[in-house]
């Protein structure tokens, strides 16, 4: 080493000595002032002003906690308009939840409910909503799906159409593996003769079910069938697996799409 190099390295020691010097004092103003203002907050809440700031501590807590509940909320349903699309629910069904200001409590509502809250969404069972139309069977598997945002790929299955794809050796392969291993799968609107026995669907439908039970995949079905016509419907392999696992429900109540009313008579004003 020079000597110039030997008063180079002095020099730089020195200018890093100086600026830690000057980091440690600032830090201790800033320590300083910290306890300031804390002694003058400490002062401040023993005053009248002071006492009634601490007192509506709860209110402004409460307040605050009840304006992220409303904005995440706002954040779920802006997720829920954009998923509810991308998984294929009907635009009229988008509306569904599992609570809400304008949602009914149906009996369908109520078997969905019990299914998410209860655990069986997240144990992978199945559940089978049958009844006559309109009782919200697929208002209340869509609601359900909605639930389960985070949990895991979802796919709502039109059934009438998802046969229509099986049938179809161009869509058929895409069509299977997405059903099999989508984790929660709505199969809307299951039987009504779709499924012929010894026809193409009937073992391809069966795989489904067969590698969906196996694997604990939630699965909700819905169908207009009575429990009868649904046993009937299904091969006795089928229902077996059903019956193990999940709750199978009759919807019933009164029918939701009621906007058409026979006509009132009109009671006239008696004639002056
Ligand atoms: N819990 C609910 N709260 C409010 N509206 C509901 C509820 N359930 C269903 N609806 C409304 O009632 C109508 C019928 O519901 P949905 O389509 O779910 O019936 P469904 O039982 O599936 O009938 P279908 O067997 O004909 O398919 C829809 O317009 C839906 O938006
Ligand atoms: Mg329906």
């Amino acid at each position: 080493m020079t000597p110039e190099d030997v008063a180079n390295e002095e020099g730089w020691r020195q200018r890093k000595a100086a600026e830690k010097v000057q980091r440690e004092k600032e830090e201790h103003q800033r320590e300083e002032q910290r306890k300031k203002e804390a002694e003058a907050h400490a002062q401040w809440l023993k005053t009248p002003e002071g006492q009634k700031w601490l007192d509506e501590a709860p209110i402004r807590e409460a307040e605050a906690r009840k304006q992220e509940a409303a904005a995440q909320a706002c954040q779920e349903a802006a997720n829920w308009q954009r998923d509810a699309r991308l998984l294929g629910v009907p635009s009229r069904l988008v509306p569904s939840a599992l609570y809400g200001e304008a949602i009914r409590e149906t009996p369908a509502l109520l078997y969905s409910r019990q299914y998410v809250e209860g655990g069986d969404l997240k144990a992978g069972a199945s559940l089978v909503l049958l009844g006559p139309a309109s009782r919200g069977k697929t208002f209340a598997a869509a609601a359900v799906l909605r639930a389960a945002a985070g949990w895991g790929s979802r796919s709502f299955i039109h059934f009438p159409g998802f046969v229509g794809a099986l049938l179809d050796p161009a869509r058929r392969p895409t069509a299977l593996e997405a059903a099999k291993t989508t984790r929660l799968v709505i199969l809307d609107e299951i039987g009504g003769g779709y499924i012929k026995p010894g026809g193409l669907v009937e073992p391809l439908f069966e795989e489904i079910i067969f590698w969906r039970h196996g694997e604990f995949r939630p699965t909700i079905f819905t169908s207009n069938l009575t429990g009868d016509e649904f046993s009937a419907q299904f091969s006795d392999r089928v229902i077996d697996r059903i019956r193990e696992w999940g709750p199978v429900w009759a919807c019933g109540g009164p029918s939701l799409r009621e906007r058409y009313h026979p006509a009132q008579s009109v009671q006239r004003p008696e004639a002056a």
